[in-house]
Formats: C-alpha cells, structure tokens, sequence
C-alpha cells in the first residue's frame, strides 16, 4: 500500500481525540512530548486491535518527528494510517492534528510510525490476516 503524504489534510482514520489539559504539560508550558506518543501508540494500538481482531503490542516506533508545539486546550486528534501488513505485523502512520478555539485551521502537530504484532494468548506472534 502507498503512501501519499498530506500537509493540508489528516491522513487516515480518526482513532482517538482528546483535549490537552494543563497536567500534561512540560517545563515550557507546552504540551509534554511523551503525552502525546503515548496517545499515538494507543491510537495505532485500536487500529491494529481492530485489523488483526486479536491482542497486538507496539514492537517498534520507527520514526517520530514532532512538527509543532501544543497547547493547553487544544483538542488533539490521532489519525491511523495502515502502510503494510506483514505476516505477524502492522505498520501504521500516526498523526496528530490540533484543533484550536482561536485558528480554525487543523494543523499537524506530530507523525510518526507505529509497528504492532498481533500475539496470541501467550504473547507469541500469531499470523494476520492479509
Ligand atoms: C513483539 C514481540 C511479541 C515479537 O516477538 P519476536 O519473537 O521478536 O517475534 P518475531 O521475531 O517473529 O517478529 C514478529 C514480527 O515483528 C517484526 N519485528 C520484530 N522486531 C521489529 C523491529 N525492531 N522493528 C520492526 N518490526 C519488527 C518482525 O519483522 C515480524 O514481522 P512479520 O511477522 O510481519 O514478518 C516481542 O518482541 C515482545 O513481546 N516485545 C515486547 C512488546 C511490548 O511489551 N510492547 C509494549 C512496549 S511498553
């Protein structure tokens, strides 16, 4: 599967939206990095769930670039974009987009890629789907 990518428009489907809150802040008063990694491991953890319909676990975070800050009460929106199934894995692209009471132009905040394995009931790579 290709991927074609979009500056304009989220890409992919929405998996996850929340507002950032003042306690997920870091020292300079924008939102903390890891806050929202783990908001994309989550969301990418839903798609795969719902792809592979079994336990997954992130094995990988291959890239991860954080385009702009976030700030406190902007809603922040997960996009899941499945690139590849492999045998026992997925690989999604996860972006997050801001939405702001004051702009009402979304913007790309952070993208990166998410790789999950689907796992059985003792926690061994079981076979997707194709
Ligand atoms: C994920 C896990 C089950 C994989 O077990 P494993 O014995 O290494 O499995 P395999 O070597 O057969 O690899 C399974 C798949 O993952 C892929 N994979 C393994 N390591 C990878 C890596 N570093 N990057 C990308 N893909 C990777 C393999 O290519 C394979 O994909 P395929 O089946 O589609 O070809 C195991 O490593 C694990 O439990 N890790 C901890 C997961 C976890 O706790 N995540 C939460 C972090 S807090």
């Amino acid at each position: 599967m290709s991927y074609k990518p979009n500056d304009s428009q989220p890409s992919g489907e929405l998996v996850i939206q929340v507002v950032a809150m003042p306690a997920d802040t870091n020292a300079n008063g924008d939102i903390f990095g890891g806050w929202l990694v783990s908001h994309m491991d989550m969301g990418a953890g839903v798609a795969g769930r719902r792809r592979a319909n079994s336990r997954v676990v992130t094995v990988a975070i291959e890239t991860l670039t954080f385009l702009k800050p976030v700030s406190i009460g902007d809603t922040v929106c997960y996009y899941a974009n499945l690139l590849r199934v492999g045998r026992t894995s997925m690989h999604f692209k996860m972006e997050a987009w801001t939405l702001s009471l004051q702009d009402e132009r979304a913007k790309k905040v952070a993208e990166g890629i998410f790789v999950f394995v689907a796992i059985d009931e003792s926690g061994k790579p079981k076979p997707v789907d194709r």
